[in-house]
């Protein structure tokens, strides 16, 4: 046998006898036995395979749940903890991993998937929702932090069968074409209005030292206000005009006649 192969196999059991139960578990989890499990491991530092195995398994632990009933409690939770909010006007109490955040809270243990999941860190605002009326980033938001809050999420926004102004101008306007990015713009653009109405200044407001409650937002401040959430289909000026609207009561739907 090739002298090289022959240390191979020799690193590998010695790394094999040096595993800890999880690491063997998420290789028998991978299905990697036999000759594989021997290469694999040859080719694998040991604190490679145990930091693979300890994020395999605190991911497996903050989902895991053997139904898809929300109030199950999952089996595996590491740090468990009890958190009570109120989302869409229901309040819901969930034994969640401390580490858990709003956004998979909502989607993995209520089945509330409006919120999209993006880039999960923060850049893209697919997971926007409310907080107490102030728009959040639901991916950067710890579930364990909206004890007795008010949580809104797109969908929360329409009374029963009416949809809330800022959904009926998005589609009025095409202010979508795949829909992904839609759910965040829109709980961002309802959050925008009530900035605009208690007179929140944003980083192109010409004069803060004079704000005003009930800003008339120009379509430079609406763009501004709306650039954490992005559109990969370049839906703005349909979405700019649709937050325009409803924020003016103004129709501005283009006459496409007058344009020719
Ligand atoms: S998913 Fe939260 S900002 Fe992108
Ligand atoms: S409509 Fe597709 S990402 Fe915005």
């Amino acid at each position: 046998m090739d002298k090289k192969i022959k240390k191979e196999i020799k690193g590998s059991a010695e790394i094999e006898q040096q595993l800890s139960g999880d690491e063997k578990a998420l290789l028998d989890e991978l299905g990697i036995f036999g000759e594989s499990r021997r290469k694999f491991l040859g080719q694998t530092s040991a604190v490679g395979l145990s930091l693979m195995a300890s994020q395999f398994f605190s991911v497996e632990s903050m989902f895991a749940s053997e139904t898809p009933n929300t109030m199950e409690v999952p089996l595996k939770l590491i740090n468990p903890m009890d958190v009570s909010f109120t989302i869409n006007g229901e309040v819901e109490s969930l034994t969640i991993d401390s580490r858990m955040t709003l956004l998979d809270a909502l989607r993995e243990r209520l089945q509330l998937t409006g919120s999209k999941k993006g880039c999960d860190h923060g850049q893209c605002g697919a997971c926007t929702l409310m907080i107490d009326g102030d728009r959040v980033l639901s991916c950067l938001t710890l579930a364990a932090t909206c004890e007795g809050k008010e949580v809104t999420s797109v969908e929360g926004l329409a009374k029963g069968t009416k949809l809330h102004p800022l959904q009926d101008a998005f589609v009025e306007h095409d202010g979508f074409q795949c829909g992904y990015c839609t759910p965040g713009q829109i709980c961002s653009s309802v959050a925008l209005m009530e900035e605009a109405k208690n007179g929140d200044a944003s980083y192109v407001t010409q004069d803060i030292r004079n704000i005003s409650k009930n800003i008339k937002l120009s379509d430079e401040e609406i763009r501004e206000r709306m650039s954490g959430n992005i559109c990969r289909c370049g839906a703005y000026p349909n979405i700019l005009a649709a937050i325009k609207e409803v924020h003016t009561g103004k129709d501005t739907s283009v006459n496409w006649q007058e344009l020719e």
